[in-house]
This record gives structure tokens, C-alpha cells and sequence, in this order.
């Protein structure tokens, strides 16, 4: 049975809130974001070790410490982003000077295939860059790293292998996380002509909706396939809190990457899946009344559960460009309006402190107890995204790729 979704007077209520009535100031974020990344980019030169020169970007706190990682690490592209998003808010070159040489320490993962996070670490980094200049040699790198990334396609599944790890566990485990890696696809058909990687895309998006999902539109996390004959192995997860429950930044993956789709096919069928994930998210009797949700909708010890304040960051992103697609426009808007001015007020770091992370209150992944409550450069990136978003809405500019 599928459980239909509509705007529900839950959803009415947390929309009406005072705590709604206030505004995401934009300026003053990105004020607040600019003097952090100041702060980020001299702590980054401290946490270097001379003898680690592959280690380049930042990740989290661990400890107090800045967690450097490697370009192969998923997270490298974020920071990159972050720079290029701070260029494209002011226009001051310093921060174009510093986008481009961290990007730069990024470029190397357009040859390797041993893993699917090719659009997190490429995408958001040089993909941005792209964007945001025009330049060529950008273009080279997006389009290298999608032929990299349809190396893990596989014609029998329909869909692109996420994980080469966890053996022990899955044959050919596909993660929803994957549908963020389709962009790069998209674009890379659009910048060269050739249709096979927007194919793989439509394909992957296609098999990942017939099997990611439960009959009230929530996400699993993992789906194990059978690489000879595609079938469904398992259904399980691997940050979420049971196999079962409804791991929140899944979620945000879900409907962020089918609005993408949509944007990318105008196939209505992907439109109608993100509003049914988004419909899952608003609706959902676990989402606070702050709508940061808890790091997995159904942890069983809420409200005495870390929040993750990324997953509303990348929900906040997605919910705004679904508004500008959805006949219930409004209503996505306004959660994202209430998710961002949430984010804005009390999740933020207090100016210099936090090693220059924007965002506190994120969880990675709660089961192996790993960067539980703490800040994670994707939040910062998601949360600048969605202010540039929320920006072009106010001003009646194109959302598209942005
Ligand atoms: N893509 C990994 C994560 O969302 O934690």
C-alpha cells in the first residue's frame, strides 16, 4: 500500500512557528562564513604535517583537533566548495585564489575508480569551480572524472557500485548517498555530447527508485545487488540506526538527488519522488520542532538523540530548489526558510572558535560512534549552497545548478 503524502496540518504547524517568524539574514551568514573560513584556512597551515603533504583538506574535530584528509577521502571536495561558494558571494579574489589552489590538491581523483564519491570530491570542488568560471580546464577534470566514475557501472544491475569495502558484508552494495554522483554524469553529456553518461544517470536513478525505497517513500541506506542478474540481496543499512529506520542525511540524499534529476530530465516521475521524500521528512513524527532533524528519524532513545545538522543543511538545499519545480512550492520553501534560519541561529560556531567549521551539531555516523555532535565540512558546504539558493529565490534567478 503506498501511504499518500500530502501537505499535512503537522507540516502546517511547524511551518507556523515563531521561531519562523525571524529571517536567514544572508549577508550576515556569509559575514559569520567568511570570518570562519579565515580562521580555517590558518588553522589549516598549523594541523599540516610536512611529512603527510597528501593530507589537504578538512573534515571535522576530533578531539578538538582539526581532522585534516587526503583527496581519496569522500569529503576532500568540500572545503574547495566552500571557498568558491565565498568567491561567488562577494567577488573578492582572495577567495577565488584559495578555491582554485585547494581544488587544485582535489584534481588527482578524476583518475581514480576505486570509489563512487566522485561528484562529493570533484564535483563540489572543481564541478563548482566550473560553474562559478567557465574555465576550461575544469571542464577537462569533470569530464575525465565521469569516464572514471561509469568505470563502476554495471549494465546487469543498472546502477553504478558505490562500495569496493565491506566484502564481508555485500557483494555490490549501492548506497542512496550514489544519486549525488549523477550531476556530474548529467553534466558531463552536456559539456561533451555524449549521451552514454546522462544514460548511466537515468538508469541508476531509475533502479534506485524501484528498489531504495520503502512503500512511505523513506530511503535504506544500502541496497545489495546481485552483480550477474541484478537482483536485490539485501536491504540494509550502515549510519542509520537499524536496517529498518530511516538514517536522516539518506534521506536528505534522496530528495535532493531526484530534484537534481528532475532539473536534469523534466521526467515528472522524479519530480514526484522528491516531493514524496519530501513529504516523508516534513511529515515525519520524529522531525523536531526546529526541523534539524535527529541523525536517523527513528533512533530509538528521541528526543535524547544527536541531531546532524548536515542532513538539514543538505534538505534545506534540495527543498529549495524542489520549490521552484513543486505545484506545493511554498511549503518547501518555508521548511527551508525554517531549517536555514534554525541553522543560522543555533547551530552556528561562535566567530573563531571551532577551528573555523561554520556549523556545529552534525553527526557522521552514529552506530560506529564516529563524529557524533560535532562540525563536518559538508554541513558548512550545504549550508552555503542553500544560502546561495535561497539568495537567486529572493532576487528571481535560476536556481539551475545551484
Ligand atoms: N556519503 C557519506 C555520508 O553521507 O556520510
Amino acid at each position: 500500500m503506498k501511504l499518500k503524502y500530502t501537505y499535512t496540518l503537522l507540516t502546517a504547524a511547524l511551518l507556523q512557528t515563531a521561531a519562523f517568524a525571524q529571517k536567514v539574514n544572508i549577508r550576515k551568514a556569509f559575514d559569520h562564513a567568511e570570518k570562519q573560513t579565515t580562521v580555517m584556512l590558518k588553522e589549516i597551515q598549523k594541523a599540516k604535517d610536512p611529512s603527510k603533504l597528501e593530507i589537504v583538506s578538512p573534515r571535522t574535530l576530533e578531539h578538538g583537533y582539526l581532522k585534516l584528509v587526503a583527496s581519496r577521502d569522500w569529503t576532500s571536495g568540500f572545503f574547495p566548495g566552500v571557498l568558491w561558494f565565498l568567491y561567488e558571494y562577494t567577488g573578492d579574489s582572495n577567495w577565488q585564489t584559495q578555491a582554485k589552489k585547494f581544488t587544485t590538491e582535489i584534481e588527482k581523483e578524476q583518475f581514480n575508480g576505486t570509489t563512487h564519491d566522485m561528484g562529493f570530491k570533484v564535483y563540489c570542488s572543481a564541478g563548482t569551480g566550473l560553474r562559478i568560471t567557465n574555465d576550461a580546464h575544469y571542464k577537462d577534470v569533470v569530464v575525465q572524472s565521469a569516464k572514471t566514475l561509469a568505470t563502476r557501472f554495471n549494465p546487469k544491475t543498472g546502477v553504478i557500485l558505490s562500495w569496493d569495502h565491506s566484502r564481508d558484508k555485500w557483494v555490490n552494495p549501492v548506497i542512496i548517498d550514489n544519486m549525488m554522483n549523477l550531476e556530474l554524469l548529467f553534466e558531463a553529456t552536456k559539456l561533451t555530447g555524449d549521451s552514454s553518461f546522462h544514460k548511466i544517470a537515468v538508469s541508476h536513478a531509475n533502479t534506485t527508485m524501484k528498489n531504495h525505497f520503502r512503500p512511505d517513500y523513506s530511503s535504506y541506506h544500502v541496497i545489495d545487488y546481485d552483480p550477474q542478474t541484478g537482483a536485490v540481496l539485501k536491504k540494509n543499512t550502515h549510519q542509520g540506526y537499524s536496517h529498518e529506520s530511516s538514517w536522516s542525511r539518506g534521506q536528505g540524499w534522496a530528495v535532493y538527488g531526484y530534484t537534481m534529476c528532475y532539473r536534469e530530465t523534466k521526467n515528472p516521475s522524479y519530480l514526484k519522488q522528491a516531493e514524496n521524500v519530501a513529504n516523508f521528512i516534513l511529515n515525519n513524527k520524529n522531525m523536531p520542532e526546529d526541523l534539524v532533524p535527529y541523525y536517523d528519524f527513528d533512533a530509538p532513545g528521541i528526543p535524547n538523540e544527536p541531531r546532524d545538522a548536515s542532513a538539514a543543511a543538505v534538505i534545506a538545499s534540495g527543498l529549495y530548489e524542489l520549490s521552484t519545480y513543486s505545484k506545493n512550492g511554498d511549503i518547501y520553501r518555508k521548511a527551508a526558510d525554517k531549517m536555514m534560519n534554525s541553522l543560522s541561529t543555533r547551530y552556528i560556531s561562535p566567530v573563531g572558535q571551532n577551528k573555523g567549521f561554520i556549523l556545529l551539531h552534525s553527526t557522521g555516523s552514529k552506530p560506529s560512534n564516529s563524529e557524533v555532535d560535532v562540525p563536518l565540512s559538508y554541513a558548512d558546504y550545504y549550508y552555503l549552497e542553500a544560502l546561495l539558493r535561497k539568495k537567486n529565490l529572493g532576487e528571481n534567478k535560476s536556481l539551475v545548478k545551484l
